[in-house]
């Protein structure tokens, strides 16, 4: 029998540091109300001095990890889906291993912009289903804030930072994720980019005082393709699995717009309650927006066993995505013992020494060896 890839483990992350309307309506010409009527939007989290995309990603999958009761070490892969990653390498998937302790994860980063972690899913359960993996931690995880211009008051008002996780185990059991899809339009790149510090437009002096680091777009036409993308997703999602609208619980869309998901909601004919938003109080976190969202949704009673659920998202590419899971897990879940959570941190205090210990012998070695 051919395993699916199952949900075990729930997790998600966001800085302690709160921006509020208000607060921006401080730093340019904006308001309150037209930050709230146009987007959804009534504050978002921002990462604080020495937080990063792979310190967030940890903390979610930690507590995805608890949940899910699985040590690291039985980690068989770490995928990141991420558009602000520590660095362009190594990956921050590889941080995040390290700083687990998961010896034996393969791990990488994944790029899809706001669809990544859709992506990620994605790629996690085929490789399960092949048989390939059977524990895989899935994160999305963005640190925006870090690419934001806080002078350009149409794009500071709609970001924020965070990070989620899913881990996911390989069961012959019914349910885990029934499909999935995914599409680009590469055509659309420019409407949503990053211009500088790639190998097109190296770090400059120019690209820096000219802003090119800064997240640019032209946040009409994102709209009006995400209006589009986001019911045709969901449909063809459930077509896949053979199912229909009537058999889905719970939508997680990405969470970039209040209007586009309530756009959404009436071109899928849905019920406005049927679809999960947390942006009000996060912006939109890019890939993390899906997990974090999710994770809030189960921690909320709103997920239960059986349920069918469907998580969709766009972005940056342009590119698109949809899953469909059947939640497999009984809810609501008993939090793990003192105990176990004291054995955990032990782990992780193991993980950084092994880490520490690991980098101390390369350098002996490379001491020993120099000529
Ligand atoms: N405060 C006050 N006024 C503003 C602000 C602001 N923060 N931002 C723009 N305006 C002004 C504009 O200057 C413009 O003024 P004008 O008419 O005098 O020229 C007016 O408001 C209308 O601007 P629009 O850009 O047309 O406003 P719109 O209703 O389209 O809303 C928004 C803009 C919120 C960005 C919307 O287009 C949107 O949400 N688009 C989708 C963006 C999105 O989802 N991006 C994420 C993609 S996912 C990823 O991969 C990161």
């Amino acid at each position: 029998m051919t395993a699916a890839a199952h949900v075990i483990g729930w997790g998600k992350y966001v800085p302690v540091r709160v921006l509020t309307n208000e607060d921006l309506a401080s730093m340019v010409d904006t308001s309150d109300d037209w930050i709230r009527t146009r987007t959804g939007i009534a504050e978002r989290r921002v990462a604080v001095d020495g937080e990063t995309t792979a310190s967030m990603a940890t903390r979610a999958a930690r507590q995805a990890l608890g949940i899910a009761g699985l040590n690291p070490i039985q980690l068989d892969l770490i995928v990141v889906a991420t558009a602000t990653p520590d660095h362009s390498f190594p990956a921050t998937a590889c941080l995040v291993q390290d700083a687990l302790g998961a010896a034996h994860a393969a791990a990488f980063d994944l790029s899809a912009g706001c669809s990544g972690f859709i992506y990620a899913l994605s790629v996690a359960a085929d490789l399960i289903a092949c048989g390939a993996y059977e524990n895989v931690l899935v994160i999305g995880a963005e640190t925006l804030s870090r690419i934001t211009n806080w002078g350009d008051r149409a794009t500071c008002v709609l970001f924020g930072d965070g990070a989620g996780a899913l881990v996911l185990q390989a069961n012959g059991g019914d349910g885990g994720v029934l499909s999935s899809v995914l599409g680009a339009d590469g055509s659309g790149g420019e409407l949503l980019c990053l211009p500088a510090g790639g190998s097109r437009e190296p770090a400059s002096h120019r690209t820096v005082t000219e802003g090119r680091h800064y997240i640019q777009m032209k946040g009409r036409e994102v709209f009006r393709f995400a209006a589009r993308i986001m019911p045709q997703a969901t449909r063809q999602v459930l077509e896949r699995a053979g199912l229909d609208i009537s058999d889905v619980n719970l939508i997680i869309p990405h969470q970039a717009n209040q209007r586009i998901m309530d756009t959404a909601t009436r071109a899928l004919g849905v019920s406005p309650g049927m679809v999960f938003s947390n942006l009000e109080r996060y912006g939109n976190t890019s890939a993390a927006s899906i997990p974090v969202a999710l994770c809030e949704a189960v921690e909320q009673g709103l997920v239960h066993r059986n349920d069918v659920v469907v998580c969709v998202g766009f972005g940056a590419g342009l590119t698109w995505g949809a899953a469909a899971i059947r939640w497999s897990v009984p809810l609501p879940q008993e939090p793990p013992s003192r105990w176990t959570q004291m054995w955990y941190r032990i782990n992780y205090v193991y993980a950084g020494l092994r880490s520490w210990v690991r980098r101390l012998l390369r350098r002996l070695l490379a001491l020993w060896t120099r000529e």
